[in-house]
């Protein structure tokens, strides 16, 4: 049977939650181990944040892996963070069934180009395999950078447009959104950054106009679902009033 949690109450929820997992190469330095054990590290906060983040009742959440400027790291440092993205949904496929209730489906966000076949491939399988599931969607944004989607969003919309099949009169914010890779969700309501740096770094772009910040000097492997909910106080707090008064 399933435990049963005991879990916070907020007044308010954020619907989509997006998280910049920086910090893993501080927190390996640290104690003397390879950045790769960092990020080993990493990806089981992922995992602890992205149940947690269901647990709570969050419709959506991003979760920031590999940027499109990430490929300038050691090619050694590159092969293990996409290791572990493969390890992460072999272990989706091969437990799905226990994993049932956990009502997770997964997304990927950013350019498929660049991605190893092999990862594709996981990637569009369990896709396929939790497109059912309904109670969280979870983005993970691989080879993702917010200008390079918007400038990819344009260049669909251009060739349309040249096609006769859109007129340039109708292109508005709603449009655009629709060419995002996160079309049809919520736009991130929260933003959080862990690892004591102030900048969203090219993470949901367009989408995360009016998201709420959170920063905190904790580095990624160490963030736990208290920090998450001293986050979510906050956010409970802050008067959001998209320009208005
Ligand atoms: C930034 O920290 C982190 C990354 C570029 C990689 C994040 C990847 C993971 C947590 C693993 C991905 C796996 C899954 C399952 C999604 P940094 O290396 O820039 O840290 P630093 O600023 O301390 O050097």
């Amino acid at each position: 049977m399933a435990e049963k949690k005991n879990l916070p109450e907020f007044a308010v929820l954020p619907r989509h939650v997006g998280f910049i997992m920086d910090g893993n190469g501080r927190w390996a330095k640290n104690r003397g181990l390879p950045r790769s054990e960092g990020h080993k590290a990493g990806a089981k906060t992922f995992r602890k944040i992205g149940e947690y983040a269901a647990d709570l009742g969050i419709e959506c959440v991003t979760f920031y892996a590999f940027s499109t400027e990430n490929w300038k790291r050691p090619e050694a440092e590159v092969n293990a963070i996409m290791t572990l993205f493969g390890d992460y949904l072999n272990e989706v496929i091969d437990r799905i069934r226990e994993n049932e209730e956990k009502g997770i489906r997964l997304k990927f966000i950013g350019d498929r180009n660049g991605i190893s076949p092999e990862l594709l491939n996981l990637m569009d399988y369990t896709e396929k395999l939790t497109e059912n599931k309904s109670k969280i969607t979870l983005n993970i944004a691989i080879n993702y950078g917010g200008r390079h989607e918007i400038a990819s969003a344009v260049k669909e919309i251009a060739k349309k447009a040249v096609n006769g099949e859109i007129y340039p009169e109708e292109i508005d914010e709603n449009l655009i959104s629709d060419y995002l890779y996160t079309k049809g969700q919520p736009d991130p309501d929260l933003i959080i950054r862990p690892s004591g740096e102030f900048r969203t770094s090219n993470f949901l772009t367009w989408q995360g106009a009016y998201s709420e910040l959170w920063f905190s000097d904790v580095l990624w492997p160490d963030f736990t679902e208290e920090h998450f909910n001293e986050a979510l106080r906050a956010f409970e707090k802050r008067n959001r009033r998209f320009g208005g008064v």
